[in-house]
Protein backbone atom coordinates (compact mmCIF):
# COMPACT_ATOMS: atom_id res chain seq x y z
CA UNK A 1 0.00 0.00 0.00
CA UNK A 2 1.34 3.26 -0.85
CA UNK A 3 1.38 5.96 1.87
CA UNK A 4 0.59 9.03 -0.43
CA UNK A 5 2.12 12.51 1.42
CA UNK A 6 -0.88 14.89 1.22
CA UNK A 7 0.87 17.75 2.26
CA UNK A 8 2.59 17.87 -0.96
CA UNK A 9 2.97 19.87 -4.54
CA UNK A 10 3.04 16.50 -6.36
CA UNK A 11 -0.55 15.64 -4.74
CA UNK A 12 -2.74 17.22 -7.10
CA UNK A 13 -5.48 17.17 -4.78
CA UNK A 14 -3.52 19.44 -2.43
CA UNK A 15 -2.16 21.64 -5.05
CA UNK A 16 -5.63 22.27 -6.41
CA UNK A 17 -7.50 22.77 -3.14
CA UNK A 18 -4.99 25.49 -2.16
CA UNK A 19 -4.80 27.49 -5.53
CA UNK A 20 -8.92 27.48 -5.30
CA UNK A 21 -8.82 28.83 -2.09
CA UNK A 22 -5.86 31.63 -3.01
CA UNK A 23 -7.77 32.50 -5.85
CA UNK A 24 -11.61 33.23 -3.73
CA UNK A 25 -9.32 34.65 -1.70
CA UNK A 26 -7.79 37.27 -4.64
CA UNK A 27 -11.14 37.37 -5.92
CA UNK A 28 -12.48 38.78 -2.64
CA UNK A 29 -10.53 41.04 -1.56
CA UNK A 30 -10.15 42.53 -5.21
CA UNK A 31 -14.38 43.05 -4.92
CA UNK A 32 -14.00 44.13 -1.46
CA UNK A 33 -11.44 46.54 -1.67
CA UNK A 34 -11.19 47.67 -5.33
CA UNK A 35 -14.73 47.02 -6.89
CA UNK A 36 -17.04 48.21 -4.21
CA UNK A 37 -15.65 51.08 -3.09
CA UNK A 38 -15.12 52.02 -6.89
CA UNK A 39 -18.99 51.41 -7.16
CA UNK A 40 -19.73 53.49 -4.30
CA UNK A 41 -21.74 56.78 -5.91
CA UNK A 42 -21.44 59.05 -3.24
CA UNK A 43 -17.18 58.32 -3.25
CA UNK A 44 -15.10 59.96 -5.69
CA UNK A 45 -11.50 58.46 -5.31
CA UNK A 46 -7.90 59.90 -6.86
CA UNK A 47 -6.60 57.16 -7.55
CA UNK A 48 -7.22 52.92 -6.50
CA UNK A 49 -4.94 53.14 -3.91
CA UNK A 50 -7.11 55.72 -1.96
CA UNK A 51 -10.46 52.98 -2.83
CA UNK A 52 -8.42 50.31 -1.01
CA UNK A 53 -7.26 52.36 1.79
CA UNK A 54 -10.91 53.77 2.21
CA UNK A 55 -12.37 50.33 2.54
CA UNK A 56 -9.47 49.03 4.97
CA UNK A 57 -11.08 52.45 6.85
CA UNK A 58 -8.15 54.58 6.27
CA UNK A 59 -9.11 58.11 5.66
CA UNK A 60 -6.96 59.76 2.77
CA UNK A 61 -7.30 63.03 1.72
CA UNK A 62 -10.38 63.82 1.53
CA UNK A 63 -12.18 64.66 -1.87
CA UNK A 64 -12.06 68.51 -2.25
CA UNK A 65 -15.20 69.95 -1.49
CA UNK A 66 -16.04 67.65 1.57
CA UNK A 67 -17.41 69.11 4.97
CA UNK A 68 -15.82 67.88 8.04
CA UNK A 69 -19.21 68.16 10.24
CA UNK A 70 -18.47 69.65 13.46
CA UNK A 71 -20.93 70.04 16.30
CA UNK A 72 -22.42 73.50 17.11
CA UNK A 73 -22.84 73.16 20.63
CA UNK A 74 -19.71 72.33 23.07
CA UNK A 75 -19.05 68.59 23.59
CA UNK A 76 -17.33 67.10 26.36
CA UNK A 77 -13.87 67.49 26.28
CA UNK A 78 -13.16 64.95 29.16
CA UNK A 79 -11.03 61.67 28.28
CA UNK A 80 -12.24 58.75 30.67
CA UNK A 81 -9.67 56.45 31.80
CA UNK A 82 -11.51 53.19 34.13
CA UNK A 83 -8.13 53.36 36.49
CA UNK A 84 -8.63 57.10 36.49
CA UNK A 85 -9.11 58.69 40.45
CA UNK A 86 -8.50 55.47 41.89
CA UNK A 87 -6.66 54.92 44.70
CA UNK A 88 -7.60 58.37 46.07
CA UNK A 89 -5.36 59.49 49.09
CA UNK A 90 -6.99 60.75 52.21
CA UNK A 91 -5.81 64.29 52.02
CA UNK A 92 -7.43 64.70 48.93
CA UNK A 93 -10.61 62.98 50.43
CA UNK A 94 -10.00 65.42 53.17
CA UNK A 95 -9.78 68.35 50.59
CA UNK A 96 -12.95 67.28 48.94
CA UNK A 97 -14.84 67.35 52.27
CA UNK A 98 -14.36 71.03 52.93
CA UNK A 99 -15.12 72.14 49.72
CA UNK A 100 -18.04 69.86 49.99
CA UNK A 101 -19.59 72.29 52.31
CA UNK A 102 -20.80 73.96 49.90
CA UNK A 103 -22.58 71.12 48.07
CA UNK A 104 -24.45 70.18 50.67
CA UNK A 105 -27.64 72.71 50.61
CA UNK A 106 -28.64 70.66 47.69
CA UNK A 107 -26.90 67.08 47.29
CA UNK A 108 -27.22 66.59 51.41
CA UNK A 109 -25.07 66.68 54.47
CA UNK A 110 -23.26 63.08 53.53
CA UNK A 111 -24.00 62.91 49.63
CA UNK A 112 -27.50 62.00 49.98
CA UNK A 113 -30.15 64.69 48.71
CA UNK A 114 -33.62 65.10 50.49
CA UNK A 115 -34.95 66.90 47.38
CA UNK A 116 -34.82 65.86 44.00
CA UNK A 117 -31.10 66.20 43.52
CA UNK A 118 -29.16 63.47 42.15
CA UNK A 119 -27.54 61.44 45.49
CA UNK A 120 -23.72 62.10 45.10
CA UNK A 121 -22.83 59.01 47.88
CA UNK A 122 -20.74 56.64 46.52
CA UNK A 123 -21.08 57.68 42.73
CA UNK A 124 -18.21 56.30 40.98
CA UNK A 125 -15.54 58.99 40.98
CA UNK A 126 -14.72 59.50 37.20
CA UNK A 127 -18.65 60.02 37.07
CA UNK A 128 -18.05 62.73 39.41
CA UNK A 129 -15.29 64.53 37.60
CA UNK A 130 -16.59 63.97 34.63
CA UNK A 131 -20.05 65.50 35.26
CA UNK A 132 -18.01 68.78 37.03
CA UNK A 133 -16.01 69.20 34.43
CA UNK A 134 -18.57 69.39 31.90
CA UNK A 135 -20.51 71.78 33.95
CA UNK A 136 -17.76 73.76 33.80
CA UNK A 137 -17.11 73.14 30.09
CA UNK A 138 -21.31 74.04 29.21
CA UNK A 139 -20.89 70.28 27.35
CA UNK A 140 -23.63 69.63 30.53
CA UNK A 141 -26.00 72.82 30.37
CA UNK A 142 -27.61 73.45 34.15
CA UNK A 143 -27.91 76.88 35.08
CA UNK A 144 -28.00 75.87 39.06
CA UNK A 145 -24.83 74.01 38.81
CA UNK A 146 -22.66 76.45 36.28
CA UNK A 147 -21.80 79.14 38.78
CA UNK A 148 -20.84 76.31 41.21
CA UNK A 149 -18.04 74.84 39.46
CA UNK A 150 -16.94 78.06 37.44
CA UNK A 151 -14.26 78.82 40.30
CA UNK A 152 -13.34 74.89 41.11
CA UNK A 153 -9.62 73.89 40.07
CA UNK A 154 -8.97 70.65 38.35
CA UNK A 155 -7.56 69.27 41.24
CA UNK A 156 -10.64 70.82 43.47
CA UNK A 157 -13.27 68.41 41.05
CA UNK A 158 -10.87 65.63 41.45
CA UNK A 159 -11.06 66.09 45.32
CA UNK A 160 -14.65 66.23 45.63
CA UNK A 161 -14.92 63.19 43.32
CA UNK A 162 -12.68 61.38 45.40
CA UNK A 163 -14.55 62.60 48.88
CA UNK A 164 -18.14 61.74 47.08
CA UNK A 165 -17.07 58.50 46.39
CA UNK A 166 -15.72 57.26 49.47
CA UNK A 167 -19.18 58.00 51.53
CA UNK A 168 -21.05 55.14 51.97
CA UNK A 169 -24.17 54.69 49.25
CA UNK A 170 -27.46 54.06 50.42
CA UNK A 171 -27.78 50.34 51.01
CA UNK A 172 -30.69 47.73 51.57
CA UNK A 173 -31.23 44.20 50.15
CA UNK A 174 -32.71 45.29 46.69
CA UNK A 175 -35.92 43.76 47.53
CA UNK A 176 -37.93 46.45 47.74
CA UNK A 177 -37.22 47.11 44.10
CA UNK A 178 -39.32 44.44 43.31
CA UNK A 179 -39.29 42.76 39.83
CA UNK A 180 -37.06 44.91 37.14
CA UNK A 181 -39.21 46.01 33.90
CA UNK A 182 -37.91 44.29 30.84
CA UNK A 183 -36.01 47.17 29.31
CA UNK A 184 -33.96 47.18 32.45
CA UNK A 185 -33.32 43.21 32.45
CA UNK A 186 -32.72 42.86 28.82
CA UNK A 187 -32.93 46.17 26.93
CA UNK A 188 -34.59 45.94 23.87
CA UNK A 189 -32.51 44.18 21.16
CA UNK A 190 -34.48 45.07 18.15
CA UNK A 191 -34.06 49.06 18.75
CA UNK A 192 -30.44 48.61 20.21
CA UNK A 193 -30.59 48.99 23.49
CA UNK A 194 -28.16 47.19 25.67
CA UNK A 195 -29.88 46.13 28.97
CA UNK A 196 -28.99 48.97 31.36
CA UNK A 197 -26.75 46.91 33.58
CA UNK A 198 -24.25 46.59 30.90
CA UNK A 199 -23.12 50.08 31.38
CA UNK A 200 -24.43 51.18 34.61
CA UNK A 201 -22.68 48.09 36.39
CA UNK A 202 -23.53 46.67 39.79
CA UNK A 203 -19.68 46.40 40.25
CA UNK A 204 -18.12 48.67 37.76
CA UNK A 205 -19.24 50.94 34.94
CA UNK A 206 -18.49 51.76 31.49
CA UNK A 207 -16.55 55.04 30.89
CA UNK A 208 -18.78 57.29 32.77
CA UNK A 209 -21.70 55.44 33.24
CA UNK A 210 -22.80 56.81 36.69
CA UNK A 211 -24.48 54.65 39.37
CA UNK A 212 -28.58 55.05 38.97
CA UNK A 213 -30.05 53.13 42.21
CA UNK A 214 -30.95 54.84 44.40
CA UNK A 215 -31.02 58.06 42.59
CA UNK A 216 -34.49 60.09 42.70
CA UNK A 217 -36.81 59.04 39.95
CA UNK A 218 -38.14 62.60 39.00
CA UNK A 219 -34.26 63.36 38.68
CA UNK A 220 -33.58 59.58 36.52
CA UNK A 221 -36.92 60.28 33.97
CA UNK A 222 -35.68 64.32 33.67
CA UNK A 223 -31.99 63.00 32.36
CA UNK A 224 -33.51 60.22 30.11
CA UNK A 225 -36.10 62.47 28.47
CA UNK A 226 -32.83 65.31 28.11
CA UNK A 227 -31.25 62.92 26.36
CA UNK A 228 -33.84 61.80 24.61
CA UNK A 229 -34.66 65.35 23.09
CA UNK A 230 -31.26 65.87 22.96
CA UNK A 231 -31.40 68.40 25.37
CA UNK A 232 -28.35 66.85 27.43
CA UNK A 233 -25.60 65.69 25.03
CA UNK A 234 -22.76 65.69 26.91
CA UNK A 235 -22.20 61.57 26.88
CA UNK A 236 -19.11 60.43 24.99
CA UNK A 237 -20.05 58.87 21.15
CA UNK A 238 -23.89 59.36 22.10
CA UNK A 239 -23.94 56.15 24.26
CA UNK A 240 -26.69 57.35 26.08
CA UNK A 241 -28.64 59.46 23.79
CA UNK A 242 -28.58 56.50 21.54
CA UNK A 243 -30.43 54.34 23.94
CA UNK A 244 -32.98 56.82 25.40
CA UNK A 245 -33.74 57.79 22.10
CA UNK A 246 -35.06 53.93 21.34
CA UNK A 247 -37.32 54.12 24.43
CA UNK A 248 -40.41 54.92 24.85
CA UNK A 249 -42.30 57.16 27.63
CA UNK A 250 -43.64 53.65 29.48
CA UNK A 251 -40.21 52.41 29.67
CA UNK A 252 -38.48 55.49 30.50
CA UNK A 253 -41.14 55.74 33.44
CA UNK A 254 -40.66 52.19 34.20
CA UNK A 255 -36.75 53.00 34.65
CA UNK A 256 -36.58 55.66 36.33
CA UNK A 257 -39.23 54.10 38.88
CA UNK A 258 -37.68 50.83 39.48
CA UNK A 259 -33.84 52.68 39.90
CA UNK A 260 -35.02 54.89 42.18
CA UNK A 261 -36.77 51.93 44.66
CA UNK A 262 -33.98 49.62 44.35
CA UNK A 263 -30.66 50.26 46.24
C1 LIG B 1 -28.34 74.95 44.54
C2 LIG B 1 -28.33 73.52 44.56
C3 LIG B 1 -27.02 72.82 44.25
C4 LIG B 1 -25.79 73.01 44.84
C5 LIG B 1 -25.40 73.98 45.93
C6 LIG B 1 -24.89 72.04 44.21
N1 LIG B 1 -25.58 71.29 43.29
FE1 LIG B 1 -24.80 69.79 42.16
N2 LIG B 1 -26.60 69.56 41.23
C7 LIG B 1 -27.73 70.30 41.50
C8 LIG B 1 -28.77 69.91 40.55
C9 LIG B 1 -30.19 70.47 40.51
C10 LIG B 1 -28.20 68.93 39.70
C11 LIG B 1 -28.88 68.23 38.51
C12 LIG B 1 -28.58 69.06 37.28
C13 LIG B 1 -29.35 68.60 36.08
O1 LIG B 1 -30.56 68.49 36.18
O2 LIG B 1 -28.72 68.38 35.05
C14 LIG B 1 -26.85 68.73 40.16
C15 LIG B 1 -25.97 67.83 39.58
C16 LIG B 1 -24.71 67.56 40.07
C17 LIG B 1 -23.84 66.51 39.59
C18 LIG B 1 -24.16 65.50 38.49
C19 LIG B 1 -24.66 64.24 39.14
C20 LIG B 1 -24.93 63.13 38.18
O3 LIG B 1 -25.25 62.04 38.67
O4 LIG B 1 -24.84 63.32 36.96
C21 LIG B 1 -22.68 66.57 40.30
C22 LIG B 1 -21.47 65.67 40.17
C23 LIG B 1 -22.83 67.66 41.25
N3 LIG B 1 -24.07 68.23 41.08
C24 LIG B 1 -21.85 68.02 42.15
C25 LIG B 1 -21.95 69.14 42.97
C26 LIG B 1 -20.86 69.64 43.80
C27 LIG B 1 -19.50 68.98 43.89
C28 LIG B 1 -21.33 70.75 44.43
C29 LIG B 1 -20.56 71.65 45.38
C30 LIG B 1 -19.40 72.30 44.81
C31 LIG B 1 -22.72 70.94 44.03
N4 LIG B 1 -23.05 69.95 43.13
C32 LIG B 1 -23.54 71.94 44.50
C33 LIG B 1 -27.89 71.22 42.49
C34 LIG B 1 -26.87 71.74 43.28
C1 LIG C 1 -24.01 51.74 25.96
C2 LIG C 1 -23.89 52.01 27.35
C3 LIG C 1 -25.13 52.46 28.08
C4 LIG C 1 -26.33 51.78 28.21
C5 LIG C 1 -26.73 50.45 27.60
C6 LIG C 1 -27.15 52.60 29.08
N1 LIG C 1 -26.47 53.74 29.45
FE1 LIG C 1 -27.18 55.22 30.62
N2 LIG C 1 -25.44 56.25 30.40
C7 LIG C 1 -24.32 55.80 29.72
C8 LIG C 1 -23.24 56.75 29.84
C9 LIG C 1 -21.84 56.60 29.25
C10 LIG C 1 -23.73 57.80 30.66
C11 LIG C 1 -22.97 59.04 31.14
C12 LIG C 1 -23.13 60.16 30.18
C13 LIG C 1 -22.21 61.30 30.54
O1 LIG C 1 -21.04 61.22 30.19
O2 LIG C 1 -22.66 62.23 31.20
C14 LIG C 1 -25.12 57.45 30.98
C15 LIG C 1 -25.95 58.25 31.76
C16 LIG C 1 -27.22 57.88 32.18
C17 LIG C 1 -28.06 58.66 33.07
C18 LIG C 1 -27.71 59.98 33.71
C19 LIG C 1 -27.03 59.69 35.03
C20 LIG C 1 -26.60 60.91 35.78
O3 LIG C 1 -26.74 60.90 37.00
O4 LIG C 1 -26.08 61.84 35.18
C21 LIG C 1 -29.22 57.94 33.26
C22 LIG C 1 -30.41 58.33 34.11
C23 LIG C 1 -29.10 56.71 32.48
N3 LIG C 1 -27.87 56.71 31.85
C24 LIG C 1 -30.07 55.72 32.44
C25 LIG C 1 -29.97 54.54 31.70
C26 LIG C 1 -31.00 53.53 31.63
C27 LIG C 1 -32.33 53.56 32.39
C28 LIG C 1 -30.54 52.57 30.77
C29 LIG C 1 -31.26 51.30 30.30
C30 LIG C 1 -32.52 51.49 29.62
C31 LIG C 1 -29.23 52.98 30.31
N4 LIG C 1 -28.91 54.17 30.91
C32 LIG C 1 -28.44 52.25 29.45
C33 LIG C 1 -24.22 54.61 29.00
C34 LIG C 1 -25.24 53.69 28.86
Amino acid sequence: MTRERIVSLRNPWFTRSVGITAAIAIVAAVVGFVWLPLQHPGERFKSVWDAICSAAGLVRNAAPGTQIVRADYPTTRVEIDPQMLSGASAESIGRGATLALRCTMCHGARGLSQADTPNLAGQYPVAIYKELLDFKTGARVSAIMAPLVADLSDADMRDLAAYYAYLPRVTSSGAAAGEAPPIVTSGAPLRSIAPCGACHGEVDSKASAAWLEGQPAVYLRTQLEAFASGARRNDIGEQMRNVARGMTAAEIDAASEFYARAQ
